[in-house]
């Protein structure tokens, strides 16, 4: 009987011990649950390592067979503006309202954390995506989607070189809410020196 209860003690005790650790670890290190906090630096280098291990040595090997031309690059621009850009932003800084809003953040895809990773790495990194992040995988099992990623990653390449007028023209290929596309409209019609209401117009009396 007495064992009973000293092993009862001693398990009730252990798993106290363990919750005070991870109160006391989510109160000071990890900021409580908010993703506006940055992670620690701890927790940055244990996802980055188990990043790097997970990742197969061939996959980090693999060579880009893609060649950039104007046409690979206008078509990567679209697809960046469309699909990556809401948390990346159009010139990969990560600065958009849901990149800014995320645990871990989108990091800026023109600094050397990223420019230093081997094509193959960031290849596998969009197929793929990154597990407990934000970060989608885009690869699809039933279409093949190798070549669009390669032309990613070269665009991924070039956005340190992005110049304003290629980002402008990225501008106009971001997804729009119906209201924005509507305002957007307005302003052409408008600046086309047309009425901005067609049925007001003395001409469609
Ligand atoms: C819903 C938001 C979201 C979308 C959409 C998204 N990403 Fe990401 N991406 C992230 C987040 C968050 C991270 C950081 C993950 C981390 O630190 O573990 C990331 C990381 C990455 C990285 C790794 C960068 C590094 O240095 O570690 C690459 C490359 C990348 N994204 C490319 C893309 C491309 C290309 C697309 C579009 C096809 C895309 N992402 C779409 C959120 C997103």
């Amino acid at each position: 009987m007495r064992r009973v209860v000293t092993i009862l003690a001693s398990a009730i005790g252990i798993a106290f011990l363990i919750g005070l650790g991870a109160f006391l670890y989510m109160k000071t290190e990890m900021h409580g649950f908010s993703a506006r906090a940055e992670p620690s630096r701890t927790e940055a280098m244990l996802a980055t390592y188990a990043r790097e291990t997970a990742m197969p040595d061939s996959a980090k090997a693999r060579r880009n067979p893609i060649r950039f031309t104007p046409e690979v690059q206008h078509e990567a621009m679209a697809h960046f503006a469309d699909h990556c850009a809401v948390c990346h932003a159009n010139n990969g800084s990560g600065q958009t309202m849901f990149g800014q809003g995320m645990y871990p953040k989108p990091p800026d895809l023109r600094m050397t954390r990223t420019q230093n990773l081997s094509d193959g790495e960031i290849f596998y990194i969009i197929e793929n995506g990154i597990r407990m992040s934000g970060m989608p995988a885009f690869g699809g099992e039933a279409t093949d989607t190798a070549d669009d990623t390669w032309k990613l990653v070269l665009l991924i390449r070039h956005l340190p070189q992005l110049t304003a007028s290629e980002e402008q023209q990225m501008d106009a290929l971001n997804p729009k809410t119906p209201s924005e596309a509507e305002e957007d409209k307005e302003e052409e019609q408008f600046l086309n020196g047309g009425a901005t209401n067609t049925k007001s117009s003395p001409m469609h009396k």
